[in-house]
């Protein structure tokens, strides 16, 4: 073999490694990620998403929402959102699991929306959910966020009753009332699941960071599960 094939062949396993270490290694480090069963409350965490939250999951994707909005809470040594008040804690990789689809986001032109349900919790949130939709200008005249009027269905009100969850919007004609559709219920309903505070004891552990170190001591580069691996290595 000459010396221009070896350096290819070099370089093209060089390459190849570095790409197979992408998802094989993020396989192992996350591929076994099981729900957390919390023994005091005996309920499995994350939650199963079902009815109107999962199909909202699939209006969410379809809209292009995650063009805008992340889903993923960094924590305190990679930027303020948990300054900002967009969950308490940073995301963990185990709350995703159940997702068919993870919607970590593009791009953060707006709020992340990881914990919108936890923001948006008084009894009229969904009220407030779909009239944001609606018209994100109306109450707030520099909005960015595009409007999504076309979730919604102007119905005339003759020889019926008004129903229960007719938005109260001025921009009515009279006569008719704006209702939502099933896409915009849905939507919301996955908007207001959106609230995993949950702090996952073995995510926490992983993700403190190590205590700083002591005059002397040794300590572990990876913040391991304790049984893993022996914390402290003899000095040399
Ligand atoms: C072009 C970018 C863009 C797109 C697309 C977009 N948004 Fe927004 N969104 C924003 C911005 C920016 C804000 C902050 C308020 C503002 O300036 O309009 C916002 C605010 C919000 C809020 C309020 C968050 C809070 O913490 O109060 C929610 C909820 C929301 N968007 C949901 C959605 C959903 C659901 C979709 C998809 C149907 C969507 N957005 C599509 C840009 C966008």
């Amino acid at each position: 073999m000459n010396r221009a094939s070896l350096v290819f062949l070099g370089a093209f396993l060089a390459l190849l490694l570095s790409w197979a270490a992408l998802p094989f290694g993020n396989a192992r480090g996350y591929g076994g990620l099981a729900a957390h069963v919390d023994d005091t409350e005996n309920k499995a965490y994350p939650a199963r998403i079902a009815g109107p939250a999962a199909r909202g999951a699939l209006v969410y994707a379809d809209l292009g929402c995650a063009y805008c909005h992340t889903q993923q809470v960094r924590g305190d040594a990679d930027g303020a959102d948990v300054a900002r008040h967009w969950g308490e804690r940073q995301s963990y990789a185990r709350e995703y699991i159940r997702e068919p689809r993870v919607l970590l986001g593009a791009l953060r032109a707006g709020p992340d929306l990881r914990n919108v349900g936890a923001r948006y919790n008084t009894a009229d949130a969904a009220e407030r959910l779909y009239k944001l939709l609606y018209n994100p200008a109306a109450d707030n005249q520099t909005a960015l966020m595009p409007q999504h009027a076309f979730l919604f269905e102007q119905r005339s009100l003759e020889g019926r009753q008004p129903s229960a969850n007719a938005l109260k919007v001025s921009s009515v004609r009279s006569g008719f009332e704006l209702v939502p559709t099933e896409r915009a219920e849905s939507l919301v309903a996955y908007l207001l699941s959106l609230k995993d505070t949950y702090d996952y004891p073995e995510e926490k552990r992983l993700n403190t960071p190590p205590a700083p170190k002591k005059e002397g001591s040794h300590q572990a580069s990876e913040p391991k599960p304790a049984a893993a691996k022996p914390a402290e290595a003899p000095k040399k």
